[in-house]
């Protein structure tokens, strides 16, 4: 199988965590690469708290948070070392967390063995970085952040595909994405060229491993409304698009503007229902 060069830095990130020792070193090594903090003094306990956060605001916000939610099943792809997941199996009845990094997977059983609800975990590895190994109509919820724009672009819209095949009809989708902002002119040929290093023998794998490095590299692609709802919008019904506030409007015809302080100026979430 081809390894897309957008796996490097994952990959890399879940291969030093497979070194670390306790949980709490994983979060000190490699928790930046989820959460973007950094610092000796942290814990996965803290590191679990901010997840816990921003899933019940999202799903809040979402309209997606009530009763329902004990007896459905949620599908996270991209759900990383659990730093969310361990929060959605203390509300839903199953959780299928899916990751690009097996190791990550691993780690993410232990979060949720501490944080959460074991036994309502199943993990997925998305070995091909765009199919989920799950069968049809398999969630009442597939749910995505901060992921589907650090996969090569034919992959986030495969991934966005796949989350609309495993949920069955009368289900939902919140997917979030990223689109073009000005700082883009500089920081989008920058990542590329960094992406270009991680192929180099040896010293590939040390800049993959950076923070300031990944950073630039792994924004992976950009993907606007029109071009998600031009792939997907036949299986959608009841559309919305939230924004951040700071952003004008994507003035799209037939689906819902919504905008919610939490999402970040480039971000923006699909939100719909399946037919
Ligand atoms: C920035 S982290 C976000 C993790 C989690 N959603 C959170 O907020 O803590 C992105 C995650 O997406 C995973 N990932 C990247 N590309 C992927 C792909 N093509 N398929 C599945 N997972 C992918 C990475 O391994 C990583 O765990």
């Amino acid at each position: 199988m081809t390894r897309r060069r957008q796996h490097v830095p994952w990959k890399a990130a879940g291969s030093a965590s497979e070194s670390e020792h306790s949980a709490d070193d994983v979060v000190r090594e490699t928790g930046w690469v989820f959460n973007n903090q950094t610092g000796s003094d942290l814990s996965l306990a803290d590191f679990v708290a901010t997840g816990d956060n921003e899933t019940v605001a999202y799903l809040q916000a979402f309209g997606l948070m009530d009763e329902r939610v004990l007896h459905q099943t949620i599908v996270e792809i991209g759900s990383g070392i659990g730093r969310m997941t361990a929060s959605f199996t203390r509300w839903f009845q199953k959780v299928v967390a899916c990751d690009l990094d097996a190791a990550f997977l691993e780690r993410c059983r232990e979060t949720v063995a501490q944080f959460g609800q074991p036994d309502r975990l199943q993990t997925c590895h998305v070995a091909d970085g765009r199919t989920l190994a799950l069968p049809d109509d398999a969630a009442d919820l597939v749910f995505s952040y901060i992921t589907l724009q650090h996969c090569h672009h034919d992959d986030g819209l495969a991934l966005a595909r796949e989350a609309v095949r495993v949920t069955r009809a009368g289900g939902h989708i919140a997917l979030n994405f990223r689109t073009w902002v000005a700082q883009d002119a500089v920081l989008w040929p920058t990542g590329k060229l960094v992406r270009a290093t991680w192929r180099l023998p040896r010293v590939g794998p040390i800049i993959a491993q950076r923070r300031l490095t990944a950073r630039l590299g792994w924004q992976a692609n950009r993907l606007a409304p029109t071009e998600v709802l031009a792939a997907l919008g036949e299986s959608l019904t009841d559309v919305r698009i939230y924004r951040s506030p700071k952003r004008r409007s994507f003035n799209l015809p037939g689906v819902g503007d919504r905008t919610f302080e939490g999402v970040h100026r480039s971000h923006w979430w699909l939100v719909a229902e399946v037919r």
